[in-house]
């Protein structure tokens, strides 16, 4: 019988219940689970503010055909406390989410490889809008879980083009709008890709939100698809992608868009 597995943090969206819906098209059961991981948090206040439905959560799950919810305690998951394991991905976490959050893809490799371990899914979902979390995921499962096959899923988006996610919940009204923002450039850069080199485009990035009152531009970088080495040039790679990370208030929202120039 094969089980498919979509991890969560809870805080469930659209997003996350495609997912669900993409492994019960593959798989004879499906199981969730809402685990809020400690050790993929490398700031505090962040781990506290991170949002939790659990209630809700769980209808939700129920209503879209959810077979198994897992739901354990952080004494589940880290029997011995919480583990100091050290994972190799190479390039993959030196940039971009790997540099502004030291530590954070070790811990969501720390996590993923225990439920893997705890429920040896034939299959796990994954969402694009995480694109350097997919790229480690894959690489841990090429690492260590050969048999479990990754599918990705592409990014759910608002009417307004912001990507679905847990922490648009702790956004006001004054930042939702703001944050619409977000999506309309990362639009605007891939039509200007046809026109503009990798420079004119990041200071482009740069400037726009320079002049934006209610965001603030942690990072863009366009790097390629595959090894999410840093483009210099078009021709570097088949595949870009353009990904950032993004203020709003004090809100941390990140996306991407892939860029085919060539
Ligand atoms: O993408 C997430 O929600 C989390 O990083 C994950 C994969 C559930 C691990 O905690």
């Amino acid at each position: 019988m094969s089980l498919g597995f979509v991890p969560t943090m809870g805080a469930l969206h659209q997003g996350h219940l495609s997912l669900l819906k993409k492994s019960r098209s593959q798989n004879e059961l499906s199981l969730c689970s809402i685990f809020i991981n400690p050790t993929q948090f490398n700031n505090k206040a962040d781990l506290k503010n991170y949002p939790s439905r659990l209630k809700e959560d769980i209808k939700l799950l129920g209503a879209a055909g959810c077979d198994v919810v897992f739901t354990p305690p952080v004494s589940e998951i880290y029997p011995g406390g919480l583990p100091s394991e050290e994972y190799d991905f190479g390039q993959l976490d030196k940039v971009m989410e790997g540099v502004q959050r030291p530590g954070h893809f070790n811990g969501v490799a720390m996590v993923v490889a225990r439920f893997f371990e705890i429920i040896q899914p034939q299959r796990a979902y994954f969402g694009e809008k995480d694109y350097q979390q997919l790229a480690i995921i894959r690489s841990l499962a090429a690492q260590k879980f050969k048999n479990i096959e990754i599918v990705s899923c592409p990014t759910l988006r608002e009417k307004s083009g912001l990507a679905m996610s847990s922490r648009n919940l702790l956004l006001n009204e004054r930042y939702q709008i703001a944050a619409q923002r977000i999506y309309q450039r990362l639009l605007s850069v891939k039509k200007r890709a046809k026109n503009a080199n990798v420079a004119e485009l990041e200071l482009w990035v740069a400037n726009e939100f320079k002049k934006d009152g209610d965001l603030v531009l942690e990072y863009f970088e366009i790097v390629d698809a595959k090894s999410l080495k840093k483009s210099t040039g078009w021709s570097d790679f088949p595949e870009h992608v353009a990904c950032l990370a993004v203020f709003a208030g004090t809100t941390r929202l990140i996306d991407n868009i892939l860029l085919k120039i060539n």
